[in-house]
């Protein structure tokens, strides 16, 4: 049976999504079963074994309007993911001095939640890496090891 990921995405101008667009044509390549969500529910990923947050980080720091929702529900109804292992891929801007917040802000949720992080998440910083999805790319084997 194919191993499966479940990507979600946080993105306000799409930037995040079509990086996961690229990983999800990836890693299906590669023989994976993705499921990806860019409105993502509880329901959704309730049950993920391997779980890859791609998002971006708008505002002063914050979660983008369509990951915001899970992220708060997961507050609420304090779910136990402690059979869930994940990565996250950050894309913000070095300009504000809370690059790449969002990552922070879903670490510490999901380890909270007993989640086991996979490997060190991966920053890009929109100002001055122009290839997202090869440095995302090259990021991937450290996740699906
Ligand atoms: C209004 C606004 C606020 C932003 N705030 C942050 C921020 O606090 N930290 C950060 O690292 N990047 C910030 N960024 C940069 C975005 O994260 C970056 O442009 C990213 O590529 C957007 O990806 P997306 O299209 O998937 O949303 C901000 C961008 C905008 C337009």
């Amino acid at each position: 049976m194919a191993k499966q990921i479940t990507i979600i995405t946080g993105s306000t101008l799409g930037g995040a999504e079509y990086v996961a667009d690229h990983l999800n044509d990836v890693l299906s390549a590669q023989g994976f079963d993705v499921a990806l969500f860019n409105n993502a529910e509880l329901s959704d990923i309730q049950d993920a074994t391997k779980l890859l947050v791609i998002t971006s980080t708008h505002g002063a720091g914050e979660l983008p309007d369509n990951i915001k929702p899970l992220f708060e529900t997961i507050d609420e109804q304090q779910p136990d993911f402690s059979a869930m292992q994940f990565g996250i891929i950050g894309l913000g801007s070095s300009d504000y001095d809370t690059f790449c917040n969002a990552v922070n802000i879903v670490e510490e949720s999901l380890k909270t939640r007993g989640a086991t992080q996979i490997c060190e998440s991966l920053r890009i910083d929109v100002v001055n890496n122009f290839d997202h999805d090869g440095t995302a790319e090259e990021w991937l084997p450290d996740f699906i090891i």
